[in-house]
């Protein structure tokens, strides 16, 4: 089996889940190559021994330059805040490296453009880690979709729901906090839990021609962890917009940090001319489906669980009735990836995909300032 030697950088909640996808992803997929561990880049040197040592990594480094000139390094996988996605993208493609990087893929559309800009001159794969792509239920949905069973698509509702900011003693910056600190996140939740709901949006439902959104920031000022001192809070702390889809569907999306009882309550609901479907990630082995064509007397919505041996790639797991979970995702994520290396057509979504998100966010929260519909920019 060839190899392909992945260098990491940031030992996050993402370097873990991506960490744990390169390690199980060959005991469960039949792939070409096979992902070895080489190195974790983070900038305290313990921390990355650490990770080192309990994930398996070869070795460390402490410089992301570093680990990008290093030759025994295939793929650069960026598990980093997003105010350093860009630089390493750029540097990594021209390197020559392939490219992993978290979402969203820079702080906004004109960084964005000068990454894909950057990885179509250097010719190198690349992947943005929108994960919830790969979710057996949302691909299922992506399926029904395209074959044609909704029909003609009227509306897309989502949401993404947390609580977890609420208090006004929370500090913003720093370790865990630096997605409260627009430097280092680009903006609130628009562009953290937004830009999931939008990703799987364009990807089920294609492009958004305009937007008109509103944001709110609850608590004005928190003391900053890295300055100590009370600063303003310049991210958006509830986004929520319309929109209008190319298809001629309208949408609403809303999401939040501030409503109190949810974790992390993704959902998406679509309405078609001959059905709709329904999805939610605190259930995320299920998909409600409703199909106007079943007979009347027995018609309704059903709860199917995704487990079968036909629902996208649960083949690879157990047996038909045993669900998987969020973690599976990006082993997923990792075995497209590898697959569309094999066929030379690269798995989405690409860099190119990860723009197009990034150009809707960008729209939304240009129209939370100007309080009118905004165009949304299309790809080249
Ligand atoms: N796909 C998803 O569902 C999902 C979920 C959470 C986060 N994310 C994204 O993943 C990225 C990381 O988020 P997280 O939750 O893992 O954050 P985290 O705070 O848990 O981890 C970030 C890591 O990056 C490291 N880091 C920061 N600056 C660095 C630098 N200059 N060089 C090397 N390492 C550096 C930190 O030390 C830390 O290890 C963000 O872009 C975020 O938006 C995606």
């Amino acid at each position: 089996m060839k190899q392909l030697r992945v260098g990491l950088i940031g030992y996050g909640f993402m370097g873990r889940t991506h960490s744990n996808a390169f390690t199980q992803v060959k005991n469960f997929f039949d792939l070409e190559y096979q992902p070895v561990l080489k190195a974790i880049c983070a900038r305290d040197e313990k921390n990355a021994k650490a990770f080192a040592k309990k994930w398996g990594y070869e070795s460390i480094e402490t410089d992301w330059r570093k680990l990008i000139s290093r030759d025994d390094i295939d793929v650069i996988d960026i598990a980093a805040p997003n105010n350093v996605h860009a630089e390493i993208c750029i540097a990594a493609a021209k390197a020559g490296k392939m490219i992993l990087c978290e979402k969203p893929l820079a702080m906004n559309g004109p960084q964005a453009e000068k990454i894909v800009a950057a990885v179509a001159k250097a010719k190198v794969p690349n992947m943005v880690w929108y994960n919830y792509r790969r979710v057996p239920a949302v691909t299922l949905a992506k399926q029904l979709i395209d074959e044609g069973r909704l029909g003609k698509i009227f509306h897309y509702r989502a949401k993404f729901l947390q609580d977890w900011t609420i208090s006004a003693d929370l500090p913003q910056g720093g370790a865990g906090l630096w997605r409260l600190d627009a430097k280092v996140a680009g903006s609130g939740v628009t562009g953290d839990l937004l830009a999931h709901c939008i990703d799987t949006a364009l990807w089920l439902n294609g492009n958004i021609d305009t937007v008109t959104a509103t944001t709110e920031t609850f608590v004005k000022q928190r003391k900053h962890t890295l300055t100590g001192k009370m600063e303003k809070v310049t991210i958006d702390d509830a986004s929520l917009f319309l929109a209008r889809f190319s298809n001629g569907s309208l949408a609403t999306f809303e999401s939040t940090r501030y409503a109190r009882g949810h974790k992390a309550l993704y959902t998406f609901e679509i309405n078609g001319e001959n059905g709709s479907i329904f999805w939610d990630l605190h259930d995320l082995h299920r998909l409600q489906v409703f199909d106007y064509k079943d007979e009347s007397k027995i018609r309704g919505w059903k709860s199917v669980h995704i487990t079968d041996g036909d629902h996208p790639y649960m083949k690879n797991w157990w047996v038909p009735g045993l669900q998987i979970g969020y973690a599976e995702t990006f082993v997923h994520q990792v075995a497209d990836f590898i697959q569309g290396l094999s066929s030379g057509k690269m798995a989405s979504p690409t860099f190119k995909d990860g723009l197009a998100t990034d150009y809707v966010t960008d729209a939304v929260l240009k129209s939370a300032k100007t309080k009118r519909w905004e165009k949304v920019k299309k790809v080249k």
